[in-house]
């Protein structure tokens, strides 16, 4: 492959290069930038960027102008479920009349709904619905994405979905991490004994997934209605035998111990987040864990907004990620969920962009190798369209700024 060198850049926008890990508290507010810059790809990674005026000549290299365009790291989206059977617009309207979420889960529709289509698929539609999902978000400029099982809810299910999940690893230009989510919501045939389907993936989905080497983290549903934290810790702890470190769905519905919880077992992050109070922050402080709100599920289902301005005011990082699946947020547009961030949320447009670049790797464990414009990091790229600034990018909510999409190097949209 000729190294590829982008000249002319208006801006190359990153996150400060003194945070290679994650951005936290004030350092949020902060990217760095080279205004008419140019960046060369070899090798499939970034090899080196700077002034226009420092331009290397390269005799063999494809070249490429970006007059007018912005260079940014590709999104990391660190929370989705879109490996999926079918879309659920049939409890649309019922949620539009006032159902709640927890209501339409007790009739049997929500994640239940999903789970028994998810019975009756074969890998091959579900992993070519999932890779026309992949298409779509490369198109709106996401590059790293993590996807969980969940909607299984037996074992052979479950690593059915699994199994569609590593063949897109293996086959996408899209970097993927996989999350193992046995506990997601309780199955009808365990509602009288829901400890007894907590033993079932414990004891004989979680080897099955050890053995395979089927995913990357563990998950569970903590929350009111679906996993207690004793059931929660008892995954967690199993899960630590196979290497898997927790990334948990908490607090989305109560105030239910699930962020403490993800701490104690040293979760890589803990995601939803609308119930966060002065305790729950405290336990995120001094922890390696990411807090991740999910602004797309919080707009789908007329949640409460989580907290993000205490969470970043108290000096802790946060990360943005669109939880894209059929029942609380069927979308998987980073650049929405860009905008909700600053809108909804009041985060400052360079937070929103460290919270879904560098915060959105790490919360993947991918920060060394993702997230940010460095040399020796995978060329994961967003060419933008022609822009005025970067707080264009929260500002034009709808419109597409992603004109090309560059992944290991390649172009995969434009
Ligand atoms: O992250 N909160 C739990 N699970 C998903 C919803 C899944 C579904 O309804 O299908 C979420 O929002
Ligand atoms: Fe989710």
């Amino acid at each position: 492959m000729k190294p590829l060198l982008i000249k002319n850049i208006k801006k190359l926008v990153s996150a400060s290069q003194s945070a290679p890990q994650k951005v936290a508290g004030k350092q949020m507010k902060q990217l760095s930038s080279i205004d008419n810059a140019y960046l060369l790809i070899a090798d499939h990674k970034i090899s080196e960027f700077g002034p226009m005026d420092q331009i290397p000549s390269i005799s063999d290299a494809e070249v490429m102008d970006a007059s007018g365009r912005f260079v940014l790291p590709a999104w990391c989206d660190s929370h989705t479920h879109l490996v999926f059977p079918e879309t659920r617009e049939i409890e649309y309207t019922d949620k539009i009349k006032g159902l709640s979420y927890e209501e339409i889960a007790k009739r049997g529709g929500g994640i239940l709904n999903s789970a028994k289509r998810m019975q009756e698929a074969s890998e091959e539609q579900l992993y070519n619905d999932a890779s026309k999902r992949l298409k779509e978000i490369m198109s709106y400029g996401t590059g790293a994405v993590e996807i969980k099982s969940g909607y299984g809810l037996n074992t052979e299910s479950e690593l059915k979905m699994l199994r569609v999940i590593k063949k897109l690893k293996e086959e996408s230009p899209v970097t993927i991490r996989s999350t193992f989510l046995g506990a997601h919501a309780v199955p009808p045939e365990f509602k009288s004994n829901p400890d007894k389907y907590v033993d079932l993936v414990i004891n004989e989905m979680l080897p099955e997934v050890g053995k395979e080497n089927l995913a990357d983290f563990v998950d569970v549903f903590c929350d009111r209605g679906f996993f207690s934290v004793d059931q929660t810790s008892r995954i967690l702890e199993a899960a630590q035998k196979y290497g898997l470190r927790p990334k948990i769905h908490a607090n989305e519905l109560d105030f239910s111990g699930g962020i403490q919880t993800g701490v104690k077992y040293n979760a890589l992050s803990v995601d939803h987040l609308e119930f966060t109070g002065d305790e729950e922050i405290k336990a995120l402080k001094d922890s390696d864990t990411m807090p991740v709100i999910l602004p797309g599920a919080a707009f789908f289902l007329n949640l409460k907004y989580a907290p993000a301005r205490e969470i970043i005011d108290a000096g802790l990082p946060l990360t943005l990620a669109t939880d894209f699946n059929p029942g609380s947020s069927p979308s998987g547009n980073m650049q929405l969920i860009i905008s909700m961030g600053s809108i909804l949320y009041k985060m400052l447009p360079e937070e929103t962009i460290n919270a879904v670049t560098i915060n959105g790797a790490y919360a993947m464990g991918l920060q060394h190798e993702l997230g940010t414009i460095t040399p020796g990091k995978k060329a994961n790229l967003i060419i933008t369209k022609p822009i005025p600034s970067v707080e264009y990018i929260p500002y034009a909510y709808g419109e597409n700024k992603v004109e090309m999409t560059i992944l290991n190097g390649r172009i995969v949209y434009s």
